[in-house]
């Protein structure tokens, strides 16, 4: 069967890292998340000691590093020079600066031609906040997965399982990357035209999978 490219955009703990996963599962495709490219290369220039703003610095950095994405059945598994950085790249000292980091034009245009080639062949589920805009904007299914700010810091501090979180923190946290997302001047986070908007404040995992997953098959079938 014809294979299909399916793009997930939409702000921070909407869902789409989950949703995608299930999709990808579903459907025996590839599931991508590049927010953990742009996570990756946070975590490694803090390593380092650069400061986010430094961008001249965190553009080196996004260029000698190596970057590898793994599919693995419990996730996407991220390396960078040989590491693994699944779980480091998740932390709050990440979540902090990574939206400083996904601004920089060199870093974006680095990922997005790594996002290109990964999609070429097709069969793969991809969650981002431009994929449909950008990345990918031939896919065949787009969506844009949102939820009410309370819930999406809810459902993070669920997924999180740390101690020492506060939820009202995560929340403001969120709104904060929101803007910042949403209001940088390359490649912001913007529902594309053709994507179909999903709202799941009040849907369950379920449903939102099986809302994604009947507009896969509609395109796959063509009915
Ligand atoms: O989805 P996430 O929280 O892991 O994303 C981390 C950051 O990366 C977030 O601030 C938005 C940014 N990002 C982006 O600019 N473009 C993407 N395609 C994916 C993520």
């Amino acid at each position: 069967m014809e294979k299909i490219n399916v793009a997930l955009d939409g702000p921070a703990g909407a869902g789409k890292s989950t949703v995608a996963r299930h999709v990808a599962k579903a459907m025996d495709y590839i599931y991508v998340d590049t927010g953990a490219m742009y996570r990756a290369i946070t975590w490694k220039a803090l390593q380092l000691g650069i400061r986010p703003e430094d961008t001249e610095a965190v553009i080196e950095t996004a260029r000698n590093m190596k970057l590898e994405l793994f599919a693995h059945e419990s996730g996407q598994q991220v390396y960078v020079d040989g590491e693994n950085v699944t779980e480091l790249i998740r932390s709050q000292e990440v979540n902090r600066a990574v939206s400083i980091i996904a601004q920089i034009p060199e870093v974006r245009q680095l990922l997005v031609e790594k996002q290109k080639k990964i999609a070429a062949a097709k069969g793969v589920v991809m969650d981002g906040r431009d994929i449909g805009s950008s990345v990918l904007p031939d896919a065949e299914v787009k969506i844009f997965l949102t939820a009410s700010p309370r819930i999406r810091a809810e459902r993070r501090f669920k997924e999180m399982n740390q101690p020492g979180i506060d939820l009202d923190e995560l929340e403001k946290q969120i709104c904060q990357r929101d803007e910042m997302d949403r209001n940088r001047v390359h490649s912001p986070l913007v529902q594309a035209e053709d994507a179909v908007l999903l709202d799941t404040s009040d849907m369950d995992l379920n449903e939102v999978v099986e809302a994604v997953l009947k507009l896969c098959r509609s395109k796959v079938t063509g009915e």
